[in-house]
C-alpha cells in the first residue's frame, strides 16, 4: 500500500484547516446573523457554544482522521465498522450539497471584485444597490457562469493533490487573508460615528434572544468551524503522529472564531456609520456594504480588497469540502485524484443550478415551503452537520474513547490534564445540548 501523504508542516496543516474553517460562514454569513440576532447575546452564545461543544468535536475529529488514516467514511469502518460509517456517508452527502450552493455565492463574490473595478458599484443608494444585487442573482445564466468559474478554480487546487494543491494554496491565500482583513478593519473602525457598530456588537441586548437564537448559533457555530461533515476527519487523517494534535485544534478554532468576530468589526462599524440598518440579512455585504464604499474615498478600491477577501476565503474552505468527497474516492475506489476530482466537480456544479435558479425564474417551485437554495442550506447546516457532530462526540466518546486518549498523547507521551473534562463533553454534554437545542430549534420540544 501507498504510504499516506502527510503535510508539509504543522504551520502548513494549521493554515490548511483554517483556511477550510474560514469562509463565507464567517464574513457574510456571521455579521448579518448577528446583526439579526441582537448582536453581543448573539455573540455571547456563539462563544459559549464554540468553546465547549465546537472545540471538542473539533477535536474528536481530528483524531478520528489521524487514528484510522482514512477518509470520513473509511475512518469509521476502519476503527469500528457496523452502521458507523454511515456518519461518513451523511458527511459525503453533505458535503455535495453545501458545496453546491455555497458555490453560488462564491460566484457571487467574483462577480462583484469584477463589477468593483468596472465602477458598476459605485452606487450610494441602497435601494438601487438592491435591484442591481437582486437582477444579479435571479438572472439565469450571468451567475452560474460565475459557480462555473469559482468549481473550476475548486477542482484545480484539489486535483493537484494535498501538498502541492491544498497546503501550498493555503500559505499563500490565509497570509493575504489575514493583510486584507486588517487593512479593512482598520478603514472600517476609523470612519466617523464607527462606535455604534463596535457598542452593538459587544452589548448584548438579552431581549432578542429565543430558541431559535441559540440553535441559529449553534448551526452557525458548526458551519463556520467546518464540523459535522468529515472535513477536519479527512484533514486529519494527513496528519503525522508527531503532531500536537489538541494544540493545532485549539489554534483552528481561536483562529476561526477572530476571524468570525474581526469580520463583524469591519462590517457593523461600517453600517452604523453611514446610518444603515444592521438586521439587513443577506444582502447586508451585497446591498449594504457597497453603499458604504461608495460613499468613501477610494471606495471602488476597497470594495475590490473586500470582495476578493471574501473570494479567498470561499476558496479554501470550498476546497476542504470537495476534498471530503474526493478522498473517500481515492482511498476506498481507488480512483484517481483528477478524475475524482474533476467528476465530482461537475456534478456539484450541475446541483447548484437549481440552487442558482430558485432565485430568479425557478422562484416558484418550493418544497416545504422553502426554495430550493434555502433548503439546500436548512438542510445542511440546520440538519446534517449538528446531526453528524452528534454522532461524532459518540462515537469517539464511547466506541474508541481509549484509543482517542492514546492518539493525543502520542507527541509527547503524556496525557493532558483536561483530558476527563473533553471526555464528559463528547460523552454527555455534547450530544445531549446538541440533540435539544436541535429540538427546540425545529420546535418539537
Ligand atoms: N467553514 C466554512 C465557512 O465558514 C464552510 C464549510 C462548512 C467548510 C462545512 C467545510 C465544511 O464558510
Amino acid at each position: 500500500m501507498m504510504k499516506r501523504e502527510h503535510w508539509g508542516s504543522r504551520l502548513g496543516f494549521i493554515l490548511a484547516a483554517a483556511g477550510s474553517a474560514v469562509g463565507l460562514g464567517n464574513i457574510w454569513k456571521f455579521p448579518y446573523m448577528a446583526g439579526e440576532n441582537g448582536g453581543g447575546a448573539f455573540l455571547l452564545i456563539y462563544l459559549a457554544l464554540v468553546f465547549t461543544i465546537g472545540l471538542s468535536v473539533m477535536l474528536a475529529e481530528m483524531v478520528l482522521g489521524r487514528m484510522a488514516e482514512k477518509n470520513a467514511i473509511g475512518a469509521f469502518a476502519k476503527l469500528k465498522g457496523g452502521a458507523w460509517p454511515l456518519i461518513g456517508f451523511c458527511g459525503v452527502a453533505a458535503a455535495f450539497i453545501i458545496l453546491s450552493f455555497y458555490s453560488v455565492v462564491a460566484g457571487w463574490t467574483i462577480s462583484y471584485m469584477v463589477k468593483s473595478v468596472t465602477g458598476a458599484l459605485a452606487i450610494e443608494d441602497p435601494d438601487q444597490l438592491g435591484s442591481l444585487f437582486g437582477g444579479f442573482i435571479s438572472d439565469p445564466v450571468s451567475p452560474l457562469i460565475y459557480h462555473a468559474i469559482f468549481m473550476v478554480l475548486t477542482v484545480f487546487v484539489v486535483l493537484s493533490g494535498v501538498g502541492a494543491g491544498i497546503e501550498r494554496a493555503s500559505k499563500i491565500l490565509m497570509p493575504a487573508l489575514f493583510a486584507l482583513l486588517l487593512v479593512l478593519i482598520v478603514r472600517s473602525v476609523t470612519l466617523p460615528g464607527a462606535e455604534a457598530g463596535i457598542t452593538f456588537l459587544l452589548s448584548p441586548d438579552f431581549s432578542k434572544v429565543t430558541w431559535t437564537t441559540v440553535s441559529d448559533a449553534l448551526s452557525q457555530a458548526f458551519f463556520s468551524l467546518s464540523l459535522g461533515m468529515g472535513a477536519m476527519i479527512t484533514y486529519g487523517s494527513y496528519l503525522s503522529k508527531k503532531e500536537n494534535i489538541a494544540s493545532s485544534a485549539g489554534w483552528v478554532t481561536l483562529l476561526d472564531t477572530m476571524v468570525a468576530v474581526m469580520s463583524g468589526l469591519l462590517i457593523l462599524p461600517a453600517v452604523f456609520a453611514f446610518g444603515f440598518d444592521p438586521s439587513a440579512g443577506p444582502g447586508l455585504t451585497f446591498i449594504t456594504l457597497p453603499a458604504v464604499f461608495a460613499q468613501m474615498p477610494f471606495g471602488s478600491f476597497f470594495a475590490f480588497l473586500f470582495f476578493l477577501l471574501l473570494a479567498i476565503a470561499a476558496l479554501t474552505s470550498a476546497v476542504s469540502i470537495l476534498e471530503v468527497v474526493v478522498a473517500y474516492f481515492v482511498d476506498d475506489r481507488g480512483i484517481s485524484r483528477k478524475s475524482a476530482s474533476i467528476t465530482v466537480g461537475v456534478i456539484i456544479f450541475l446541483m447548484g443550478i437549481p440552487s442558482s435558479l430558485s432565485l430568479g425564474i425557478m422562484g416558484d417551485f418550493t418544497i416545504f415551503g422553502m426554495g430550493f437554495f434555502d433548503l439546500m442550506d436548512f438542510v445542511s447546516s440546520k440538519l446534517l452537520l449538528p446531526i453528524g457532530g452528534l454522532f461524532i462526540s459518540l462515537f469517539v466518546g464511547w466506541v474508541v474513547w481509549g484509543k482517542a486518549k492514546e492518539d493525543i498523547a502520542l507527541h509527547n507521551g503524556i496525557v493532558p490534564f483536561w483530558i476527563n473534562a473533553w471526555g464528559i463533553i463528547v460523552k454527555f454534554i455534547a450530544p445531549v445540548a446538541i440533540a435539544f437545542i436541535l429540538l427546540k430549534g425545529l420546535g418539537v420540544l
